[in-house]
């Protein structure tokens, strides 16, 4: 990859590199490893405030990847910080719940169209994974049906890398392919009698550097008949999506309704927290079995969630961020057309993925990216970016003047 303009240099991010290789594997891991970012990239966050982010050596960023979605409202929104504030005074984690494990229930269950109940967590894989468990303890079955690629988490069930991981660890799965009703028609077919439930994400996102695909809604019909018929849940990963396709489930839109969800990242704007939310005739089996965890019930990250969602309902955030992802999607659509990039942009416009068509291992897209963050706009290469309330039609201008200077790099680069 050619060297952008005006890279900045990061000598802190490097030491504080150096000194993580001293005591933690592999010196990072995971998605907050900067590796899979361009050459040079900034590894570590030292500060964050609204729409912008700084790194370690203080270059400050414009961000469009919202923390990997938790962020719906900005960094440090005052509204939020203030009630968070105010209830880390009182009580946190404590011997039980607070009365906001209550209102947070209700009011998920008010916004959300299929819940009738909620249960509490902190991160995206336990609940989903919490979805697989009631859908087998309500049917006595095995089996759930799971898209190939798309990401569910990181557990011995679902993650995308398969080191350690058991053959009994995967024991009771079977794979479809995203939007082939036909072949998931025949899937269950197959596996009658002993078909728990099937797990689909409102729309196909694999774990990195794919491009997004939505949902046809005659699929995401097909699943809701296929479960009624085999008397199998349908359980939909929100984990992502939540609160960014629409103020409640992301396939209303469609007329389907699962029997389960699993939501978290942008429940809490940042602070830790997970929900599976679900249908009444659910409710009895999601109560018969023991589960837990330390920090599932502190009362900090539902008073954010409260607030966040309410915020959101003020605000008509969902209006916001589709605004603000149609003139960044239509603007950055523009500019790629007008230096005949072969640029695609897929998914919803709140949570655009950029790349080149025909590129391999992503070599127009990194260096693109580089050159925007070269120009204090952080987006990521091979994931897709949220759009959050923060961010105002001036940022997005803003983004636009970085994006257009970084395309004219890659044109001239490359093309
Ligand atoms: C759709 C989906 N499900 C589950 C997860 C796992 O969430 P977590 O990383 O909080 O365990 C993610 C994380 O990106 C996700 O996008």
């Amino acid at each position: 990859m050619t060297s952008t303009v005006n890279a900045p240099s990061h000598p802190r991010s490097d030491a504080l590199l150096q000194r993580a290789q001293q005591v933690i594997p592999n010196a990072m891991y995971g998605h907050q490893d900067a590796r899979g970012l361009w050459p040079g990239a900034p590894q570590f966050v030292s500060r964050t405030a609204g729409s912008r982010i700084w790194d370690a050596d203080g270059h400050e960023y414009i961000d469009l990847l919202c923390s990997w979605g938790p962020i719906i409202h900005g960094y440090q929104h005052p509204r939020i910080e203030a009630a968070v504030d105010k209830q880390r005074r009182i009580c946190d984690t404590a011997n039980g719940p607070s009365e906001h494990f209550v209102a947070l229930a209700e009011k998920l269950v008010d916004v959300v169209e299929h819940a009738d109940w909620a249960m509490f967590a902190k991160n995206g894989s336990d609940v989903t994974t919490l979805c697989l468990t009631i859908a087998r303890a309500h049917t006595g079955r095995s089996t759930i049906l799971v898209e190939e690629n798309t990401y569910h988490g990181a557990l011995p069930w679902c993650n995308p890398d398969k080191t350690g991981v058991l053959p009994s660890d995967r024991a009771g799965l079977a794979y479809y392919t995203y939007n082939d009703l036909a072949g998931i028609e025949k899937l269950a077919a197959e596996h009658a009698g002993d078909l728990a439930g099937i797990i689909v994400a409102p729309f196909r996102h694999d774990p990195a550097g794919s491009d997004l695909e939505m949902v046809d809604p005659a699929f995401a019909q097909g699943l809701r008949r296929i479960c009624d018929e085999h008397g199998a849940a349908l359980i939909l990963d929100e984990v992502r999506t939540g609160f960014r396709m629409s103020f409640g489930g992301s396939w209303e839109q469609y007329g389907v309704r699962p029997d389960l969800s699993s939501w978290s990242k942008a429940i809490g704007n940042g602070y830790p927290i997970a929900a599976v939310l679900g249908a009444e005739h659910l409710r009895a089996s999601a109560g018969s079995f023991f589960v837990t965890g330390t920090f599932w019930f502190s009362a900090v990250p539902m008073v954010a969630a409260l607030t966040s969602i309410a915020l959101l309902e003020e605000l008509d955030g969902l209006t916001h961020m589709f605004a603000r992802g149609d003139q960044l999607v239509s603007g950055l659509r523009e500019q790629a057309s007008s230096y005949s990039l072969p640029v695609q942009i897929t998914g919803p416009v709140t949570m655009p993925y950029l790349s080149f068509a025909g590129e391999s291992d992503h070599q127009f897209t990194l260096a693109w990216a580089a050159e925007c963050a070269a120009r204090g706009v952080f987006v990521h290469p091979k994931h897709n970016w949220f759009m959050s309330t923060a961010l105002t039609p001036t940022d997005i201008d803003t983004v636009l003047v970085a994006t257009d200077a970084a395309f004219g790099e890659v044109a001239r680069q490359f093309f």
